[in-house]
């Protein structure tokens, strides 16, 4: 068994997160420190996409949610934001084998419409094919902001409210829950931020009320199996409590 096999089956032998969530941060550094251009560092970086996805596949986790392009990025100068959107095309349309061959479900989160036609096209026609696939869900966080994606599920409920479908005493966290993008995934586990920034920045915020954290000093570009099943070891020596007691959980053997 080589290193990573070995690493993935100590991961797989304790309880595994459902739902882990990447904030891919270093990838400009990463390729300034070698002399590249920035875009070469987002390249390489969908390298580390590809095999933190197989790792993330093998080792079973349900949920992978990548923060691939935020609401604020499109402030970015434009030709790092049209190299951007050229990889995200270049990802969707060469990842579809692989994707369709390890039963992965495509799906994205974000202000989607406001992506170019040549990224909403094959992002579509992906999420579509692969909307039967049972194995993992990767979500891609695309032109995406927590505060974004709240101020919409908040407008959605209001208009019910509005409209009498709904009592302002009848709203609970399900509600909410329900109205954001993520509705259909699990509440995140673990949010994994690689080169040593210790910061949300606007991505999931009411999904990861009760997440743990991993910080990982590494750069995305270089951040792959290995290091994703370490993040997982690192998770499992967690304990996490909901508001509990230590003492409380061990009473209910949790
Ligand atoms: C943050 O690094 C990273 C991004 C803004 C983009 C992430 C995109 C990819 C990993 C590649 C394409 C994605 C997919 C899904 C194929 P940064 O540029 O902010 O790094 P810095 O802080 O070092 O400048």
């Amino acid at each position: 068994m080589d290193a990573i096999a070995e690493l993935e089956s100590r991961v797989k032998q304790r309880a595994v997160p459902r739902h882990v969530g990447i904030i891919m941060d270093g990838n400009g550094r990463w390729a300034e420190l070698r002399g590249l251009p920035r875009l070469e560092g987002h390249r390489e970086g969908s390298q580390s996409v590809r095999e933190v996805t197989r790792s993330a596949r093998r080792i079973g986790v349900s949920a992978l949610t990548l923060y691939a392009f935020s609401s604020q990025n499109w402030s970015r100068p434009p030709d790092e934001v049209a190299g951007l959107m050229e990889l995200l095309r270049e990802y969707l349309v060469k990842e579809r084998d692989e994707i369709m061959g390890n039963g992965i479900r495509l799906a994205a989160v974000g202000e989607l419409d406001k992506l170019p036609r040549y990224v909403k096209e094959p992002l579509d026609a992906l999420r579509e094919a692969s909307a039967s696939n049972t194995g993992m869900v990767l979500t891609l966080a695309l032109s995406y902001g927590g505060r974004e994606e709240l101020v919409v599920a908040v407008q959605a409920i209001a208009k019910k409210v509005a409209a009498g479908q709904l009592r302002p005493e009848d709203i609970t966290e399900d509600t909410l829950s329900q109205a954001t993008w993520t509705s259909a995934l699990p509440p995140v586990d673990l949010v994994i931020r690689t080169s040593g920034e210790q910061r949300l920045s606007n991505f999931l915020l009411w999904q990861t009320a009760y997440a743990e954290f991993v910080f990982s000093p590494i750069a995305w570009p270089d951040f792959r199996g290995r290091e994703f099943a370490e993040a997982l070891l690192h998770f499992q020596t967690r304990e996490r409590r909901f508001g509990l007691t230590g003492a409380q959980l061990r009473r209910a053997g949790t």
